[in-house]
C-alpha cells in the first residue's frame, strides 16, 4: 500500500465547493480522505507540507496538440506530457491533427500505445470529424468512439461545407461525442495572418477578421440545434463569439465553450510590440489562429468566463520548431506554446479582481470535465475532484510566486511563447498524477 500525505494546505476543490484547510491523503493512487488533521490519522505515509500553497485537482485541458505521430520534432508525447505536468496538469486531451491525422483506429491506438509507453500524466486523444482532416467526408465516428476518443475536431481548420457539418453534428449524437469546432471560415481568413484591425494595417498584413469567427459560431450553433448535437467551440477569441455563445446558453442549446490563456490574456499588440512599444517588429511567436484581438474582447471573454458562458480554460499548446517560426511572417507557422504558462498567465485574472481563485479553479479542473462528462466515461469517474475514491491528481500551486519566463527551461520541445523574459505571478508548485509526484519545484517541503 502506498500512502501520500499533503498536509496544510488551502484546498480548493470547486466540484464539492470545497474552500479551506485541511490535508489530502491518497492511498494506492485515490483520494482516500480530505479534511483538517487527516494526515495525521496515518502512519506510514509519504509526506507534503503544503502550508501557504493551495491544493487543487490536477487541472484537465481538452485542447492540446502533442503533435505525435508524425511532427516529432515540434513534440512528442513524452516532452508534452512533461510539459503539461508542469504546468499543473493532469489530463491533456490530444488534438488530431498529427501526420497522419487520428481517423482512424489505427492511428487512435498508435497514441495511446505510446501514451502508455511515455506519457506521465493522462493522455484522452481526440479523433478527426472528417477524413484526413480534409473536409470533405466523415470520419468513422463509431470506430473512433469505440477506439476512445472523447471528442471530434478537425481543429486547425473548421469544417466548411455545412452540410457535411450538419451531418457531423447528427452522427455523433449515436455515440454521444461533443464535436468540437475551430471556428474560422477559410474563405473570410485567407491569406490573413494576424488579427484584422490596426496593428496588422500599420505592419502591412492581411488580417483575420473578428466576423470570420462569428459567422461560423452562429451557423454552427443553428446547425447543432436542427441536430440536437452536442457543439463545442474551440478558442473563442471575440466579443460577437461570446455574445452568440450566451444566446444559445440561455436558449437551452447544448453549446460548450473554451477559451485560452493567450486569447483572455494578449492583444493583437502583441505580435507588433511585445514587452516593448518603442518599434514596431513581426513577432511570430505571437502569431495565432485565430488570432489575439483587441482589449475589448480580452474583456468580454473574462466576463464570459467568471459568468459560466465560457466553460472553461484550454491552452492549444501548439508547439513548433525554430525554423517554423523564425521566418517571414507569413509563412511562419501559427500558434504558442502554453502548457507551462498557463496557470501563471491567467493568474493575472485573479490578482487584478476579475476572477475569484476558485473561478479560475473550477475552469480548470471540473469545468471542462463537465464540459465533455469526461466523468461519465469508464474509468475517469473522479476526475477533476478530490472527492473520496477520486482519481489521485493534485496540483499544488503558490498563487503569489513571482517568476520569469525562461523558454529555454521549458520541459516542452516547443519554445515558441511571446512571454520569454516576462515575470509572470501565480506558480505550480507540485503536480502529482495516481498518487505520484510527477513535477515537484524546490518550494515542495517533505515532512
Ligand atoms: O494557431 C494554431 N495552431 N491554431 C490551431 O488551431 C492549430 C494550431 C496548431 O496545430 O499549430
Amino acid at each position: 500500500m502506498s500512502t501520500l500525505a499533503i498536509h496544510n494546505g488551502r484546498v480548493i476543490d470547486p466540484a464539492l465547493g470545497r474552500d479551506g484547510i485541511a490535508d489530502v491523503v491518497i492511498v494506492d493512487g485515490r483520494i482516500a480522505r480530505v479534511g483538517p488533521n487527516e494526515g495525521d490519522m496515518v502512519v506510514e505515509a509519504e509526506r507534503i507540507d503544503a502550508t501557504g500553497l493551495i491544493v487543487t485537482p490536477g487541472f484537465v485541458d481538452l485542447h492540446t496538440h502533442l503533435r505525435e505521430p508524425g511532427q516529432e520534432h515540434k513534440e512528442t508525447i513524452a516532452t508534452g506530457t512533461r510539459a503539461a505536468a508542469r504546468g499543473g496538469y493532469t489530463t491533456v486531451c490530444a488534438m488530431p491533427n498529427t501526420t497522419p491525422p487520428l481517423d482512424s483506429k489505427a492511428a487512435v491506438e498508435s497514441v495511446l500505445r505510446e501514451a502508455e509507453l511515455s506519457a506521465i500524466v493522462r493522455v484522452l486523444p481526440i479523433g478527426t470529424i472528417t477524413r484526413g482532416r480534409a473536409g470533405k467526408e466523415l470520419s468513422p465516428a463509431g470506430e473512433l468512439a469505440a477506439s476512445g476518443v472523447v471528442a471530434l475536431s478537425d481543429d486547425g481548420d473548421a469544417v466548411a461545407d455545412p452540410s457535411l457539418m450538419r451531418h457531423a453534428l447528427e452522427y455523433s449524437t449515436r455515440f454521444g461525442l461533443p464535436i468540437a469546432q475551430h471556428c474560422e471560415d477559410p474563405s473570410l481568413v485567407a491569406g490573413g495572418h494576424m488579427h484584422e484591425g490596426w496593428v496588422a494595417t500599420r505592419l502591412g498584413l492581411r488580417g483575420r477578421p473578428a466576423s470570420a469567427e462569428e459567422t461560423f459560431v452562429a451557423r454552427d450553433i443553428a446547425l447543432a440545434e436542427l441536430a440536437g448535437a452536442h457543439l463545442h467551440i474551440c478558442h473563442v477569441s471575440t466579443a460577437g463569439s461570446v455574445a452568440l455563445i450566451a444566446a444559445a446558453r440561455a436558449r437551452g442549446a447544448r453549446v460548450t465553450a473554451e477559451v485560452t490563456p493567450h486569447h483572455l490574456t494578449l492583444t493583437h499588440e502583441e505580435v507588433a510590440f511585445g514587452a516593448d512599444y518603442q518599434s514596431a517588429k513581426y513577432i511570430t511567436n505571437a502569431k495565432v489562429n485565430p488570432p489575439l484581438r483587441e482589449e475589448a474582447d480580452l474583456a468580454a471573454l473574462a466576463i464570459a468566463l467568471r459568468d459560466g458562458v465560457i466553460d472553461c480554460i484550454a491552452t492549444d499548446h501548439a508547439p513548433h520548431s525554430t525554423s517554423d517560426k523564425e521566418i517571414e511572417f507569413d509563412l511562419a507557422s501559427p500558434g504558442l506554446t502554453m502548457l507551462e504558462t498557463s496557470f501563471g498567465l491567467c493568474m493575472k485574472l485573479v490578482h487584478d479582481g476579475t476572477l475569484s481563485l476558485p473561478t479560475l479553479i473550477e475552469r480548470l479542473t471540473i469545468g471542462p470535465v463537465r464540459a465533455w462528462g469526461l466523468d461519465t466515461r469508464a474509468g475517469l469517474e473522479g476526475i477533476g475532484t478530490l472527492a473520496p475514491g477520486a482519481l489521485g491528481d493534485v496540483t499544488l500551486l503558490d498563487p503569489n510566486a513571482d517568476w520569469t519566463v525562461d523558454p529555454s527551461t521549458f520541459a516542452s520541445k516547443g519554445h515558441n511563447t511571446p512571454l520569454g523574459g516576462r515575470q509572470l505571478r501565480g506558480r505550480v508548485v507540485a503536480t502529482i498524477f495516481g498518487g505520484r509526484l510527477v513535477h515537484e519545484t524546490d518550494r515542495v517541503v517533505a515532512l
